[in-house]
């Protein structure tokens, strides 16, 4: 059973995980409308990913005899004029989720709430690879630089990238 200080904590993941796809929905159409295809494809799969999240979560609290409550989305604010924009917004926006996760993950240690502590673990390793993934695009990006033929091959390469791919070259998609 989920003391209702963790099962609120759980809800607000839900819901920011659930923010997380709509954010990620906002930049791959923003990728598509500008041209970049590829990017926007990568785009599509991390908010079908972060959907994933918000489920994974709903269904534990379920597990749990919890109650969820279903968000209601905010409108995601993209403020972005180049594709790098769309990186550096990844990559500070998977902060922001980190640091929200670490709240949780401490939330449940002073609710002596093991369970959930365990349960966690996953969304803690899965942040590590997706910052990591998004600082190593970064840099590939600061390398190329204005090249335009660079930013072509990228974009194409993307495309069949997924988050595991890039942090684990062993296990291409
Ligand atoms: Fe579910 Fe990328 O955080």
């Amino acid at each position: 059973m989920l003391s209702k200080k963790v099962e609120k904590a759980l809800n607000d993941q839900v819901k920011m995980e659930g923010n997380s796809s709509n954010y990620y929905l906002a930049l791959a159409c923003w990728a598509d409308m500008n041209g970049f295809s590829g990017v926007a494809d990568f785009m599509y799969k991390q908010s079908d990913e972060e959907r994933f999240h918000m489920l994974k979560l709903m269904k534990y609290v379920i597990e749990r005899d919890g109650e969820v409550v279903v968000p209601a989305y905010d409108q995601p604010k993209v403020n972005i004029t180049t594709a790098t924009g769309v990186f550096q917004d990844l990559y500070k926006h998977e902060i922001a989720v980190t640091e929200s996760i670490n709240k949780l993950v401490g939330i449940c240690l002073s609710e002596n709430d093991y369970t959930t502590h365990n349960f966690l673990q996953w969304y803690v390793s899965e942040q590590l690879e997706e910052e990591a993934t998004a600082k190593t695009i970064l840099d590939k990006i600061k390398l190329m630089g204005d090249d335009k033929s660079a930013w072509y091959h990228f974009d194409r390469d993307i495309a069949g990238l997924t988050v595991t791919s890039i942090a684990d070259p062993g296990q291409k998609a």
